[in-house]
């Protein structure tokens, strides 16, 4: 690994735990790409951590769009030249209160598009480059929910299901990633952000913290594990 500063890219960085992951990689010293699907707050996020001095570029990115991921890849290489650490944060959880069964099929694919195609789409674009130059840290935003042992029980199908394909990819392409590159999934537990509402115990900074370890782990780090609070755990 060169000396040069190492550069991160998190998906979703304009609000919630992906924000956070931002701030808190750009306070260990990495330059940090936020991206995000809307212009307007992904900038708007990116420029009130640079008012704190703090090394965070934007660039476009919407997950659900193969091309918007296509070309962030490309600005990333001609701007950046390199990409370090890379993490699926973005995702969507749009079936609550529903029944797989009951619910719309657009649910299910609305959610497998963000949380499991758009992780997927997003590695093999970046992946290349990490490949180049032999090194590189992928981190994938999980859920406890994509446990198989969460599938024994009804509701939340379509974001179970998404998560669950999420963590399978994650050890599919760790088994298939060659060099000093390691892929893993983590739980962030239950975050108070948009997604996880007021009354989760957890903040979206205490979420990035339990997060970031995988961030800058040696060699002999792991691959392909699916962690919580440093943690592994069942799948
Ligand atoms: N909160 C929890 O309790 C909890 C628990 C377990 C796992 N997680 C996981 O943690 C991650 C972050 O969740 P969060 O709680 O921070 O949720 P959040 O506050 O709802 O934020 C979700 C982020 O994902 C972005 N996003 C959604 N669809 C996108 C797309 N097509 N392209 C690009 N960005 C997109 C959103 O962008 P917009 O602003 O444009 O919508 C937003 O930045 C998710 O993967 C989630 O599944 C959360």
């Amino acid at each position: 690994m060169s000396k040069e500063r190492k550069v991160a890219l998190v998906t979703g960085g304009n609000r919630g735990i992906g924000y956070e992951l931002v701030k808190q990689l750009a306070l260990k010293g990495f330059q940090v790409i936020l991206t995000s699907r809307d212009s307007e707050t992904g900038h708007e996020a990116a420029q009130k951590l640079k008012v704190s001095t703090l090394d965070v570029s934007f660039v476009q990115m919407d997950v659900d769009s193969q091309e918007s991921i296509r070309q962030a890849a490309i600005t990333v290489s001609e701007c950046f030249g390199r990409l370090d650490v890379l993490i699926n944060n973005a995702g969507v959880y749009l079936d609550e209160n529903e029944k797989l069964m009951e619910m719309e099929p657009s649910i299910l694919e609305a959610t497998m598009a963000t949380n499991f195609f758009g992780a997927y789409h997003v590695i093999r674009s970046f992946m290349p480059i990490m490949e180049k130059q032999g090194y590189g840290r992928v981190i994938n935003v999980s859920s406890e929910y994509g446990a198989l042992r969460e599938m024994s029980s009804p509701g939340v199908g379509a974001y179970k299901l998404s998560k669950l394909a999420l963590n399978g990819l994650t050890r599919l392409v760790a088994a298939e990633i060659k060099g000093d590159i390691q892929i893993n999934a983590v739980d962030p537990g239950w975050v108070s952000s948009d997604m996880g509402g007021p009354s989760a115990p957890r903040t979206p900074k205490q979420a990035a913290e339990s997060i970031l370890w995988l961030a800058t782990t040696g060699p002999e780090g792991p691959n392909g594990g699916f962690f919580r609070d440093g943690k592994r755990t069942d799948w």
